[in-house]
């Protein structure tokens, strides 16, 4: 049986005409043991589409780590590394992860308690909720209505010596139904968007790059973002933005010599839009909390320089300014037509391009809602390829 790949139903709150290619259901094939001619046609799809969705899967931990290194053999550790260490004791990941103990590198995630997982006895998860990471939160009365919001637009990545993982896979085991959530932005836009219960939301980097405005455009192919050492730990202090898109900046980050021990030769530095391998398409991968710094590059010669932001190049390390200017060119593409919010159904598993979209979990559980999903990514044997010389000069 051939392949098929059919587009992802979208929720009415979603511009159809933003998802043409963003989103497939696969069938006929089961993902975990595909031929190696499969897999090259699903790895294609992948970079085509962004986000791939097996409904009523059966995959074991090893299968779900042997499908995810497929995507780049040489990767072997878990994109966080080893979370376990006591450099991130204090890192606002450490709580979220379980770590299945037969394979280290697919994690345990959800919410409430599981018993006798794969070799964990006794498992205590939380869903990660925006009452813990925002620095203002929705009100009880209204969270007991089911209003909520985006916990943390983000790529999977550790941000720090290690290189984003290319691919990012989730499974869901179990899956408590409920009514829809709605979202809100409480960021003065009035925008809100209704959300299947727990629904992870993604955004395309794409599309991100894609509807900014000329000028923008030219400083994304031009810049460069520095990111903290130890990002996860140096923003555990702070609070995020009504959107989850970002920081506050009220400087509580911890101070760089109170991080634990680093290295300057280890901090990431790494393009603002990062390349799509297949479809040549400029992606824009930014994770806005972990953001130190903004290293922009002139305009190439015999570009014109009207209407053109830092034409001369310019290195901003003002954190207010890094995440204003990064917010005005992300918070477009998080508008509620752009959200694909997918609604999880038992044995669904979800691959995404992980260098190619924004996401984030979104919504509350109570205690007794069980929900256990495995989440596998590898630290990439390479740093993400940025715009080519001929990339630049077209949107420069
Ligand atoms: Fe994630």
């Amino acid at each position: 049986m051939a392949i098929e790949l059919t587009p992802l139903p979208l929720p009415a709150s979603a511009d159809p005409s933003k998802f043409v290619d963003f989103g497939r259901e696969v069938k006929g094939v089961s993902p975990g043991s595909l031929t190696p001619e499969q897999f090259e046609e699903i790895k294609n799809a992948l970079y085509k589409h962004d986000a791939l969705l097996f409904r009523n899967v059966d995959l074991t931990p090893e299968q779900q780590y042997t499908l995810t290194k497929a995507f780049d053999p040489q990767s072997e550790s878990y994109g966080h590394g080893n979370n376990k260490t006591e450099s991130t004791q204090k890192s606002i990941l450490h709580p979220d992860l379980k770590t299945i103990p037969r394979v280290p590198q697919v994690q345990l995630i959800g919410n409430g308690t599981v018993y006798n997982h794969e070799g964990l006895a006794e498992a205590m998860l939380k869903h990660p909720s925006h009452t813990t990471f925002h620095k203002t939160r929705v009100s009880l009365e209204d969270e007991a209505k089911g209003i909520t919001r985006f916990y943390r637009w983000h790529i999977d990545a550790a941000l720090y010596d290690l290189s984003p993982p290319k691919v990012t896979t989730l499974y869901g085991l179990q899956v408590p139904r409920g009514p829809n959530q709605i979202c809100r932005y409480d960021d003065g836009t009035g925008e809100e968007i209704s959300v299947p219960l727990g629904t992870t939301a993604f955004v395309s980097g794409k599309t991100m790059f894609d509807i900014l405005p000329r000028e923008l455009q030219s400083l994304a192919v031009r810049t460069k973002v520095k990111y903290a050492p130890h990002p996860y730990v140096w923003m555990a202090p702070s609070h995020a933005m009504p959107t989850g898109l970002g920081i506050e900046t009220e400087g509580l980050e911890l101070p760089f010599e109170q991080l634990p021990p680093w290295e300057e030769s280890k901090r990431k530095i790494l393009p603002m839009t990062w390349k799509n391998p297949v479809t040549g398409n400029l992606h824009f991968q930014v994770h806005p909390c972990g953001v130190a710094e903004l290293l922009i590059d002139p305009l190439p010669e015999g570009s014109t320089r009207e209407g053109v932001l830092y034409p001369d190049g310019a290195r901003i390390t003002d954190l207010g300014e890094v995440r204003s200017l990064l917010y005005k060119m992300q918070r477009p593409a998080i508008a509620p037509p752009l959200v694909y919010p997918h609604d999880w159904h038992e044995k669904d598993l979800v691959l995404f391009h992980n260098r190619g979209v924004l996401h984030t979990v979104v919504g509350a559980f109570t205690k007794d809602q069980v929900r256990a999903f495995h989440q596998c990514n590898l630290a990439a044997s390479d740093d993400p390829a940025g715009p080519t010389e001929e990339d630049v000069k077209k949107y420069a």
